[in-house]
């Protein structure tokens, strides 16, 4: 963006932190210079020096940070419609699993897809997204459980961003299951592929961040600690699936390890969330897998609200627990399953989701010297973000990555 950019005719919602519910200022202005947000406030006190900016009057339409979906599985071939039909014809998702379909059938279809049948995939749930004002996605491997395949999903994540105007944070999440060529040898595929290929991963500069499955169908939280080992020794943070089926205490883990989140969290028990609470870290709570599998036991919302854990919401896109494209209906989903409130969510999209992936300040919330990624909403009020389901209110985005 070259341009100097005057928003104005705008309610603005900066998504600060503290102060009047969503940073709401009613007559607005936003000054965005040099793909930076230069100045916001009330209209009535722009100061002159961006007053001969290009003026853009949104005739009185709502700007926010532009969105964040910090969780998905957004790369991976097939897709998993059958294991649905199976669910609702009585299996569970652990047994699924166990009888070696879930996540190991989509690592066969990964394995087996081309590059180009990976990306178009992707593109279709990542135009989803971006129809919804989204401009950072956070996309993680964990389809491909060999070093090379799982290095080959990072690359093709990191390749979408050169395709649309998006950025695209990666995660290596090779702890995610154990391929059938590993079967009983969990430790062994630990260190040769889970550590070797994040070792290997990180000297290309290939994620962002670390992940991992904590679950009894999964990896122990031991095993995951190994993980977490070798991600700090590489100066890479940790986040976790943690407490999704069952509590194997990964929140705390990841507390321990200083990490960005700890994911899903359904089984979190009261009794954890201060100590998770003093860690710092965000929840990143996941209503799309929660509904899609028919789960009953909620996330401790009031808990976690209670002791100012900043929360996240996100929509887990993948083929098996949550084939959801739309980060509005992941919000929407958050409100009425989870009773969090449309300002919580909206946090949950934008200040807490940028937290989640180390972006703080730089994304998330509109403040002097953030990156000019905006969305300007066909809305009144910040509410109607997750009020709407099943369509998107967006009028425009308003990007660095675009010769806006
Ligand atoms: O976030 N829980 C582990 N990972 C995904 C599910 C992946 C899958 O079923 O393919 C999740 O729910
Ligand atoms: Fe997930």
């Amino acid at each position: 963006m070259q341009q100097k950019i005057l928003l104005t005719g705008c309610t603005v919602a900066t998504m600060a932190e503290g102060g009047i519910p969503y940073g709401l200022i009613a007559d607005g202005a936003v000054a965005l210079e040099g793909g930076k947000i230069a100045w916001f406030g009330e209209r009535s006190t722009l100061p002159d020096q961006f007053s001969a900016f290009d003026q853009d009057d949104l005739s009185g339409r709502l700007v926010t940070p532009a969105l964040i979906d910090c969780h998905t599985h957004l790369l991976f071939g097939g897709n998993r419609a059958r294991e649905f039909e199976m669910r609702l014809n009585g299996a569970s998702y652990e047994e699924i699993a166990r009888s070696g379909g879930g996540i190991v059938s989509t690592v066969n279809a990964t394995r087996d897809a081309s590059d180009e049948e990976l990306i178009a995939g992707a593109l279709r749930r990542l135009d989803d997204l971006i129809a919804a004002g989204v401009a950072v996605i956070e996309i993680k491997s964990g389809y491909g459980l060999t070093i090379e395949d799982e290095m080959r999903m990072l690359r093709l994540a990191r390749h979408l961003e050169t395709l649309r105007p998006v950025k695209i944070v990666t995660t290596w999440l090779a702890a995610h299951a154990l391929p059938p060529e590993y079967k009983d040898r969990a430790d062994a595929y630990l260190d040769e592929v889970a550590i070797a290929g994040l070792k290997q991963a990180a000297a290309e500069g290939l994620a962002d961040a670390v992940d991992g499955f904590c679950e009894t169908i999964a990896f122990t939280a031991e095993q995951i600690q190994r993980v977490f080992k070798a991600a700090k020794e590489l100066n890479l943070p940790v986040k976790l699936h943690a407490e999704q089926l069952s509590d194997l205490k990964g929140a705390l883990l990841v507390g321990e390890y200083s990490g960005l989140s700890a994911d899903h969290l359904e089984h979190l028990a009261e009794e954890d969330v201060p100590a998770f609470a003093n860690s710092g870290a965000v929840a990143v709570i996941l209503p799309g897998a929660f509904y899609t599998l028919r789960e009953t036991k909620l996330p401790p919302i009031e808990a976690l609200r209670a002791h100012q854990v900043p929360i996240a919401v996100a929509t887990d896109c993948n083929p098996g627990s949550s084939p959801l494209s739309s980060i509005l209906t992941a919000m929407n989903m958050a409100s009425t399953q989870f009773a969090m409130t449309p300002e919580e969510v909206l946090a949950g999209t934008t200040r807490n989701a940028a937290k989640a992936l180390g972006l703080a300040g730089d994304y998330g919330t509109i403040e002097t010297g953030a990156q000019a990624e905006l969305a300007v909403w066909d809305a009144e009020h910040p509410s109607e973000l997750s009020y709407w389901i099943g369509g998107s209110p967006l009028f425009k985005t308003i990007s660095s990555r675009t010769a806006a």
